[in-house]
C-alpha cells in the first residue's frame, strides 16, 4: 500500500465486519459503560504506556475519589498522585489534572468537543484528542496509537518505519477514509480491541480474525514481518546508592522530589549518584547536599528500575544520623507507619520492605 487512496479496499466490507465482530466480543471495561468524556479521558491517559488489567483497578479508584472534573480540579496534588502511585509516568497525572482546571476554569467544567481547544489542552496529543472526539463524542477523528498503527500495518501492508513520525501521519490519513461518520466510537475501539485480543504484538491469531479477508499482510503471509520498527536507543543505566537514614527514634528520612522531570513531586528515600561522587565521598556528599551528618551501615540489597529512557541500578543501605531536626526543605522525618500516606515511586515502595 503506498497511496492514500483506498481504491480496491473494501471500505464498507471491513467496517461492516470490524464493528459487528466487536459489539459481539468486546471486554466490558469500566470506562465503556457509558460516553461520559472524562471517564474517556482518564481511562485514555492511564492506558498510555499501561495494559488494560492494571488500568482496571487504578481506574475504579480514581473515579470513586475524584468522580467529576470538579472533584479533580480541587484536589489536592499529593492526593492525585497517591491514587496514581505504581502506575508510572507520574507527569500524566499532574497533567490531567492541570488540564481539568482548565476546563473547569475556561470551558464551565464542559469536555471541549472540539478539536482545536480539545488539544490545547494540557497532556492532549493527537492520540488522546482523536480518542475522546470519537469514543465520547462520536467524531470521525483518528486516534492511533501503536496498536492501531500495528494492526493497520498489517491489514493494509505499511511497510514504512512505525517509529517514524511520517508514518503515523500515513496510518492517521488512512484511518480517516476508512472510519465510518455513523459510528465512529465503535470502529476506532475496535481497531483497538483487535489489536488486543487477535492481532497482537507476536503470533496474531489470524485464523480467528473478523477481518481475515481484507488483510493485505495475511494474503501474502507476512504478518509476522509487519509492522516494520527500528530499534529505540539503548537506556541508559544510572547506579544510585538509595539510603535507609533513621535516628535514635526510628524516624526515617523521606525526601521529596522536584516539582519538574521525572518523578516530580514523588518521595523517596535520598539517592546518591555514586559514580559522579565515588564511594569516598558518599558521606560527605550527604552533608554537603542537605546538611545531613550519617554514617553508612549495612548494605541491605539492590533494585532495578525501569524507565522508557533510562535505568536506575539501586544499592540499597542502611545509615544513621543524630540529627533531631532537618534543614534542607526537601526532608522529612517520618515513622514507619506513616510512609504510605506519601506518593513513592514503585522502586522506593519495594525499599521501604527492608525497613523492619
Ligand atoms: N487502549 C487504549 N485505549 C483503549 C480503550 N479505550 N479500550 C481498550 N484498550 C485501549
Amino acid at each position: 500500500m503506498n497511496d492514500k487512496t483506498l481504491q480496491f479496499f473494501d471500505t464498507t466490507g471491513f467496517q461492516q465486519d470490524l464493528i459487528d465482530w466487536y459489539h459481539a466480543n468486546k471486554r466490558d471495561l469500566p470506562w465503556r459503560m457509558d460516553q461520559d468524556p472524562y471517564k474517556v479521558w482518564v481511562s485514555e491517559i492511564m492506558l498510555q504506556q499501561t495494559k488494560v488489567d492494571t488500568v482496571i483497578p487504578y481506574f475504579y479508584r480514581f473515579m470513586e475519589k475524584f468522580p467529576t472534573v470538579y472533584q479533580l480540579a480541587d484536589a489536592d496534588p499529593q492526593d492525585v498522585l497517591k491514587v496514581w502511585e505504581g502506575l508510572g509516568y507520574y507527569s500524566r497525572a499532574r497533567n490531567l489534572q492541570n488540564a481539568v482546571q482548565e476546563v473547569v476554569d475556561t470551558y464551565g467544567g464542559e469536555i471541549p468537543a472540539n478539536p482545536d481547544e480539545l488539544g490545547s489542552l494540557k497532556g492532549i496529543g493527537p492520540y488522546t484528542k482523536g480518542a475522546i472526539l470519537s469514543i465520547a463524542y462520536n467524531q470521525p477523528e483518528p486516534a492511533v496509537d501503536g496498536n492501531v498503527m500495528r494492526v493497520l500495518s498489517r491489514i493494509l501492508k505499511i511497510e514504512d518505519d512505525i517509529a517514524q513520525q511520517r508514518t503515523k501521519k500515513l496510518v492517521e490519513a488512512y484511518v480517516r477514509e476508512l472510519i465510518p461518520e455513523d459510528d465512529p466510537s465503535s470502529f476506532n475501539q475496535a481497531i483497538m480491541e483487535l489489536g488486543a485480543l487477535v492481532c497482537t504484538p507476536k503470533s496474531p491469531a489470524c485464523l480467528l480474525c473478523p477481518v481475515q479477508e481484507y488483510c493485505l499482510a495475511f494474503a501474502e503471509g507476512r504478518e509476522n514481518d509487519l509492522p516494520v520498527k527500528s530499534k529505540a536507543k539503548k537506556q541508559n543505566k544510572i547506579p544510585y546508592v538509595s539510603l535507609l537514614i533513621k535516628n535514635e527514634n526510628s524516624a526515617y528520612i523521606i525526601e521529596k522530589r522536584a516539582e519538574k522531570g521525572l518523578l516530580a513531586g514523588l518521595w523517596q528515600f535520598p539517592m546518591v549518584p555514586i559514580n559522579e561522587i565515588g564511594w569516598d565521598h558518599l558521606e560527605n556528599w550527604i552533608l554537603s547536599e542537605y546538611g545531613l551528618e550519617i554514617k553508612v551501615s549495612e548494605k541491605k540489597g539492590e533494585l532495578k528500575h525501569v524507565f522508557s529512557h533510562i535505568v536506575w541500578e539501586l544499592e540499597i543501605y542502611g545509615a544513621t544520623t543524630h540529627q533531631q531536626y532537618l534543614t534542607d526543605e526537601r526532608l522529612r522525618f517520618v515513622y514507619k507507619e506513616e510512609l504510605q500516606a506519601y506518593p513513592f515511586p514503585v522502586s522506593h515502595q519495594k525499599m521501604m520492605t527492608y525497613i523492619v
